[in-house]
């Protein structure tokens, strides 16, 4: 017990300086290593993307932060202290493909499940909770579906749902996993115009990403994924060809109006030119 407690007072606060700070950390599915001895640090206040291929284990990564997923090793500390005592400042919308949309509940119970973290289980949402619920649908366009079954929605509104809900909780650190997935271009540039709005909040956002053309656009930080860290930090010194060659391997080769002669250490940024025509949804399956 006396072990326990002293190994918690160790832990209390690690570089309290860092939004999310992540050491040494291995996740296993079936003693199968899909995220193999991860270092991560995101400051606060950045729009950070997460990028790489399919099964790079970017979901894993936001999942392992949520204490959704266990890891074989490492740590992982939100503002400076254990991730697990922290999840009522960790705002969530998960990946669309894993949400089971079918279960019968509307819209506006959806988002206030959002405050539930405040309120706790025993007090019941009242006027003032639903108003909030309210503004938080008014700002992703969704008001006027307030009453609908989370089922009869498209694809795309739903998940404006679900960033209502993440924006009510009123977090500090957002983890979002392709939020931009599947939705209309407009819907797009109406997130992303969110997203930097809690930024200019003081707000941390992490994003999955799938989309390397929008990434100079929407992101100041980036952090290249597949199993391992590739590359994090400032976007405009790592979305470089090269790093963005190591992250994807083959795939990147087989993308057109590449460059010659880069992909080398110290690439210079792909720049338009490279990316307009490289399959802008590199690692993408849509
Ligand atoms: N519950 C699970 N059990 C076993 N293997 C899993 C499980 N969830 C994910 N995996 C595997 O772990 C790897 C990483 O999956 P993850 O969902 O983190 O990838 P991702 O980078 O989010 O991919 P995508 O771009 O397709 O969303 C993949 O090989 C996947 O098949
Ligand atoms: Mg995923």
């Amino acid at each position: 017990m006396v072990d326990r407690w002293d190994e918690r007072a160790k832990g209390a606060v690690h570089e309290p300086s860092l939004a999310l700070h992540i050491e040494d950390l291995t996740v296993s599915y079936d003693h199968r290593p899909v995220l193999w001895d991860i270092d991560l640090d995101i400051p606060p206040g950045v729009l950070a993307a997460v990028v790489g291929p399919n099964g790079a284990g970017k979901s894993t990564l936001v999942k392992a932060v949520l204490g959704m997923v266990k890891p074989a090793a490492g740590h992982v500390y939100v503002f400076g202290r254990p991730h697990l005592q922290q999840l009522r400042r960790i705002g969530y919308v998960p990946q669309r493909t894993t949400v089971d949309w079918d279960f019968p509940t509307t819209v506006l119970d959806v988002v206030m499940m959002g405050l539930y973290g405040q309120l706790g289980w025993i007090r019941r949402p009242g006027r003032a909770e639903r108003r909030k619920a309210m503004d938080a649908l008014e700002q992703v366009g969704m008001a006027a579906f307030c009453h609908r079954q989370i089922s009869q929605l498209s694809g795309g509104q739903q998940q404006r749902v679900f960033l209502a809900r993440a924006l009510v909780q009123d977090a500090e650190l957002y983890l979002l996993d392709e939020p931009m997935a599947g939705v209309d271009a407009t819907t797009e540039r109406h997130i992303i115009g969110l997203l930097k709005e809690l930024r200019s909040r003081g707000k941390t956002l992490l994003v999955v990403h799938h989309d390397l053309q929008t990434l100079p656009e929407y992101f100041d930080w980036l952090v290249l994924l597949n199993v391992r860290i590739v590359a994090q930090g400032p976007l405009k010194q790592v979305y470089t060809l090269a790093n963005l060659r190591q992250t994807y391997g083959s795939q990147i080769g087989l993308l057109h109006g590449m460059p010659a002669g880069t992909g080398g250490p110290g690439a210079e940024s792909p720049g338009s030119a490279a990316l307009e025509t490289a399959a802008p949804r590199a690692g993408g399956r849509r």
